[in-house]
């Protein structure tokens, strides 16, 4: 197991600054460690405690009798230099510093003399000035974030730490699944392009999301990206975009924030999926999870409502998808059972009296046509039908098809019910958001991700590079 490896894969990991005291950031992730249900031994190191949470203590973690492939440490800035040596010393692996104050407050030395000394015995270090790492394959929670974390295939890392609890959170309430959360802070080892290299081929992670503020090496993250993407894809928020966006980053994690246009381009090279903002991101990050690539065919839009088909075909367009005619095959079986005034043009438009029924089985004929390639499903919640009915019709006649072949995205627009529809499409593995603008930016973004892998590839081919893949 290579160090980096070690992050993911430990068997023993050791808590240092594990704390007596519940509140306190060691206390907490010991207790997330333990609860979440890591499998490998658990060990907290505080030199004040015998025992902490029903788990033996020790004073360091060179008294620990059994190999560690991993710390956690959450003591002082200061304390860390000798906690990373006496752990170098004992053959850890990686050590996961979550301790601020070090080149984010222009502790410069200190934090280069804790890498100094990692390097020394060959350990990698993940922060410091971070959260912690989740990885849920193997049900580690390593954070002081909450707990439950929903096991998926969405790899998120972030450079803040604060919005990454923050957005943690927010996974589980908006039932996205991850496989790995990983806060990177100062970058002072462990960045990017070593979890890409990692993530690239781990199974468990189909798309991964990356809060960018800075990276440290440009080449070095450019050709990780564009390897990653060529297998999965790779979407990034990058903050700091204005000059005042910039030196916020400068005093937040140390990073230089870089230049946008420029930032722009090389995402675009490397295959980088760029979102304008977060919640763009998780919206792409959502549908890339629950659905199959898109191979080729029509992208077929199915709405009862023509404003939403609109705005829908607007989001389409900027994206750079038209849409054509529906293949003759669906317009000849929707005709007879629609109303006389359906538009059987793309979008397809349903109407406002269409029943639940209707809706659901336009939505189904249009998914099991061999010429369509993709549906974007728009519901604009009416009298006449109820959200939640359509919501569970569709889940069973998903079922029934034996699961998703080809992408699909809904927008269940609405009051209340319309918002449960929402959680239990999303619950249930089909993509879906409560504005068809968001349905439509998803679509296109994992439309697109196909045409942005083979650039990436053509580019690769006329360089002559090889990849990792
Ligand atoms: N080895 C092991 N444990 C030790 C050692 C040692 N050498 N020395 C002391 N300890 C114990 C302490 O006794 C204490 O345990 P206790 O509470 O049972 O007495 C525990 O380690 C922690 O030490 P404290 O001195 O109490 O430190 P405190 O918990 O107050 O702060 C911390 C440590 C959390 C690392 C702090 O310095 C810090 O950096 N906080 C910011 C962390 C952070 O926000 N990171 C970024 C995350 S992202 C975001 O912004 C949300």
């Amino acid at each position: 197991m290579s160090n980096t490896e070690a992050l993911f894969r430990p068997k023993s990991i050791a808590v240092v600054g594990a704390s007596r005291h519940p509140g306190k950031i060691g206390y907490e992730v010991l207790k997330n460690l333990i609860n979440y249900g890591f499998k490998g031994k658990i060990y907290p190191v505080n030199p004040k405690a015998d025992e902490i949470l029903g788990l033996k203590t020790y004073p360091k973690v060179s008294s620990i009798p059994d190999e560690v492939d991993m710390i956690v440490v959450s003591v002082p800035a200061k304390l860390v230099p000798g906690v990373v040596e006496d752990a170098g010393k004992k053959g850890v692996k990686v050590a996961v510093i979550i301790t601020s104050g070090f080149k984010e407050i222009g502790k410069v030395e200190l934090e280069r003399e804790v890498v100094e000394t990692a390097r020394k015995h060959g350990m990698r270090v993940l922060g410091p000035n971070i959260f912690g790492i989740v990885y849920t394959p193997l049900r580690i929670n390593a954070t002081f974030g909450p707990q439950e974390v929903i096991p998926g295939s969405v790899g998120f890392i972030t450079q803040s730490g604060a919005l990454g609890i923050a957005l943690m959170g927010m996974t589980i309430v908006e039932k996205i699944g991850v496989s790995t959360i990983v806060s990177i802070g100062n970058k002072a080892d462990i960045d990017d392009a070593d979890l890409l290299q990692f993530l690239e081929k781990d199974e468990s992670t189909k798309v991964v999301l990356i809060y960018l503020e800075g990276v440290t090496d440009g080449k070095k993250f450019m050709k990780a990206a564009e390897s990653f993407s060529l297998r999965k894809p790779l979407i990034v928020v990058k903050a700091g975009k204005t000059e005042a966006g910039a030196k916020a980053v400068a005093s937040h994690t140390g990073s230089l924030a870089g230049n946008v246009a420029i930032y722009s381009t090389l995402f675009k090279e490397s295959g980088i999926l760029e979102a304008v903002n977060v919640e763009q991101a998780f919206d792409w990050a959502r549908a890339f999870s629950y659905l199959p690539p898109y191979e080729d065919g029509q992208l077929v839009i199915v709405t009862n409502g023509g404003g939403a088909g609109v705005l829908a075909t607007d989001v389409l367009a900027e994206n750079g998808i038209s849409l054509s005619r529906p293949p003759d095959s669906l317009v000849n079986s929707l005709k007879p059972k629609l109303p006389e005034f359906a538009s059987l043009k793309n979008p397809i438009d349903v109407t406002g009296m269409i029943s639940n029924e209707g809706y659901v089985d336009a939505v189904i004929e249009a998914i099991r046509n061999d010429g369509v390639g993709a549906v974007l499903a728009l519901y604009c919640e009416t009298a006449v039908t109820d959200p939640v009915v359509i919501a569970d019709e569709l889940i069973n006649a998903v079922k029934e098809l034996g699961g998703l072949r080809k992408p699909i995205t809904v927008a269940m627009i609405g009051g209340e019910k319309s918002y449960k529809a929402v959680a239990k499409l999303n619950e249930a593995g089909i993509p879906t958001y409560p504005m068809p603008e968001r349905a439509a930016s998803s679509m296109a973004a994992l439309i697109n991700y196909r045409k942005v892998r083979e650039r990436v590839e053509r580019r690769l081919k006329e360089l002559g590079r090889t990849t990792n893949a």
